[in-house]
């Protein structure tokens, strides 16, 4: 008889525009791969077809030149609806079937950016996530810690000073996303790791391979 596969882990990656997030993503799956283990590399808002086509709403919102787009509540409720889909048709499944999930966002990003910097609490932004996701966590999140002047070098020489609609409000916006992400990892340290991302891609990469071995033990595998 064969035995029931073990649960894939789930590894979400958060920190602010231009942190480096998609290239731990990629670096750290091809780190598991060599390890043998099953990797699937998605990303927030989007994963399914359905959430990458909200993605495209949120991120250049119909009518945003004369209607300055989203409400917050829609906004929030948007994520929320993209999150859902992503979960249930993608998440879960891969994480049942053995294959670790590495996710560029999740969760924490609607706390800091919907809940903490458009003001709208933890509490509605938790609710929303009960409802459409059951409330789900990914195993480990790892906050990139970049400071803001490296971050506003860093998207200049990324996007050249061309911004979605998130990505291009206000310094005060941002910052305030920055100070909810750390007192997110504060407040829950055993489901956070914050590691600086200042350094180059390889020293980052060096650090996350140090916490995943910490706290998942992928050595032992
Ligand atoms: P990206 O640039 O990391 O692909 O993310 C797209 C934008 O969406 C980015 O500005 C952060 C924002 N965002 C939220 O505001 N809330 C969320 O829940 C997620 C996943 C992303």
């Amino acid at each position: 008889m064969s035995e029931a596969l073990p649960r894939g882990r789930f590894i979400a990656f958060e920190g602010g525009e231009g942190a480096g997030k998609s290239t731990q993503a990629l670096k750290l799956a091809e780190a598991l791969r060599a390890r043998s283990i099953k990797v699937d590399v998605t990303r927030e808002p989007g994963g399914t077809p359905g959430a990458e086509a909200i993605r495209s709403l949120l991120l250049d919102p119909p009518g945003k030149d004369s209607s300055n787009g989203w409400s917050l509540k829609a906004e929030a409720l948007l994520f929320a609806a993209a999150r859902a889909d992503h979960v249930e048709h993608r998440i879960i499944p891969a994480l049942e079937s053995g294959t670790w999930v590495i996710c560029d966002r999740f969760i924490d990003s609607s706390r800091a950016y919907q809940g903490g910097a458009g003001g709208l609490g933890d509490q509605a932004i938790l609710d929303l996530h009960q409802f459409g996701s059951d409330g789900l966590r990914p195993d480990l999140t790892i906050l990139l810690d970049v400071g803001a002047d490296q971050l506003g070098q860093r998207l200049i020489e990324r996007d050249g000073g061309e911004a979605d609609a998130i990505g291009g409000r206000s310094a005060a916006y941002h910052q305030k996303v920055a100070a909810r992400f750390s007192m997110l990892a504060q407040s829950n340290p055993q489901g956070f790791t914050v590691i600086d991302g200042s350094g180059s891609p390889d020293e980052v990469h060096e650090a996350v391979m140090m916490a995943i071995n910490a706290t998942l033990g992928v050595e032992k595998r």
